[in-house]
């Protein structure tokens, strides 16, 4: 195991470390993993659509990998924990077939528990002239039990009246929404990381790292392992250790895994640039003041309440 700047890394699995990252198939990382350790698996699987770090296939040999690491993601699964498996469309001869409801049968098959059908909807993307340009993708987030851990005070967003008041009643004066903010809802508006992203590596299919957060930050507590079976370039891991989490996941392309730990390491010295959670989606008709700070492990962000002060203040991040 090595220790660089206070961080455990290891390349094989050891509960003692803070970050593993396994060069290889995540089959062999998950025989690794005691049965129950895991409080949140949170991924982007390949979508079997030819991409350059896959080889196409049947879909039904598809789902039949899919399958297998499923089941051995649900047997290294806490009781309590969560699957947030985030997908888009295969597409065969024109046809789609969104693979979250390809996926859906298998999670049931292993007694799983559909908690929300996340809808993430960006607006960047392939132009489309046989059919509607696609501006979403899913996440389905599954719970082992009905035991699990949802802390949504540390995800709720502002709310967009937060000064309304009951009028009448025996509340009458009070104000009548949460004032920590309200229930960010299922669908998040989130821009995907395109090649003018400031999170954007060498890596062909990034997710951004505030769809991770906000997962990391309401289905798991600080000190909690978070894994992923297909790193990349290692996402899941920048918003885990961001939030002193511990993280933990495989990826097969050596070229792949030299980028999460580069990414990782900016991080620990303040370097890695990430968007910063809650900011509001670009809008062309208004000018941009904007910058984004680097991030760095382990120094707490700014919470949404404060970045909408510092945006309403014009000091945006
Ligand atoms: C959709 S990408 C994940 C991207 C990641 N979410 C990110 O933000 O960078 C899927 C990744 O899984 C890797 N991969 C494919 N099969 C794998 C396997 N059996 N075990 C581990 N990694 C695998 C691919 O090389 C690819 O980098």
């Amino acid at each position: 195991m090595l220790e660089a700047d206070g961080l455990k890394v290891s390349k094989t699995f050891r509960d003692s470390a803070d970050l593993v990252v396994y060069e290889g198939g995540c089959r062999e990382l998950l025989e690794q993993i005691p049965p129950g350790t895991l409080q949140l698996i949170v991924t982007s699987p390949p979508y079997n659509i030819g991409k350059p770090y896959e080889k196409r296939m049947r879909l039904e040999q598809y789902l039949e990998q899919q399958r297998e690491i499923i089941s051995r993601c649900v047997k290294a699964l806490d009781p309590r924990g969560s699957i947030c498996w985030q997908v888009g469309n295969y597409v065969d001869q024109n046809a789609i077939v969104p693979l979250d409801i390809a996926l859906y049968p298998i999670f049931q098959s292993f007694g799983l528990k559909l908690r929300n059908r996340i809808i993430w909807h960006f607006e960047h993307g392939l132009h489309c002239s046989k059919r509607f340009s696609g501006r979403h993708e899913v996440i389905l987030w599954l719970t082992k039990s009905d035991r699990y851990t949802f802390n949504l005070d540390d995800v709720r967003v502002p709310q967009k009246y937060p000064t309304k008041k009951h009028f009448k009643g025996p509340k009458a004066g009070q104000y009548s929404c949460n004032p920590l903010g309200k229930n960010p809802g299922d669908v998040w508006i989130i821009p995907n990381v395109k090649h003018n992203h400031v999170e954007k590596t060498a890596h062909p299919c990034q997710f951004p790292v505030e769809l991770v957060e906000r997962l990391v930050l309401a289905l798991t507590k600080p000190g909690d392992w978070v894994f992923d079976p297909f790193l990349g370039s290692g996402t899941t891991a920048i918003a885990a250790l961001m939030h002193g989490r511990k993280a933990a996941g495989a990826e097969m392309v050596p070229e792949y895994v030299k980028i999460i730990h580069q990414r990782v390491q900016l991080a620990q010295h303040g370097r890695l640039r990430i968007r910063p959670m809650g900011r509001p989606i670009y809008d062309a008709s208004k000018p941009s003041k904007s910058r984004v700070k680097p991030v760095q492990i382990g120094a707490a962000r700014p919470t949404l309440f404060e970045l909408d002060s510092l945006l309403l203040a014009g000091h945006a991040s």
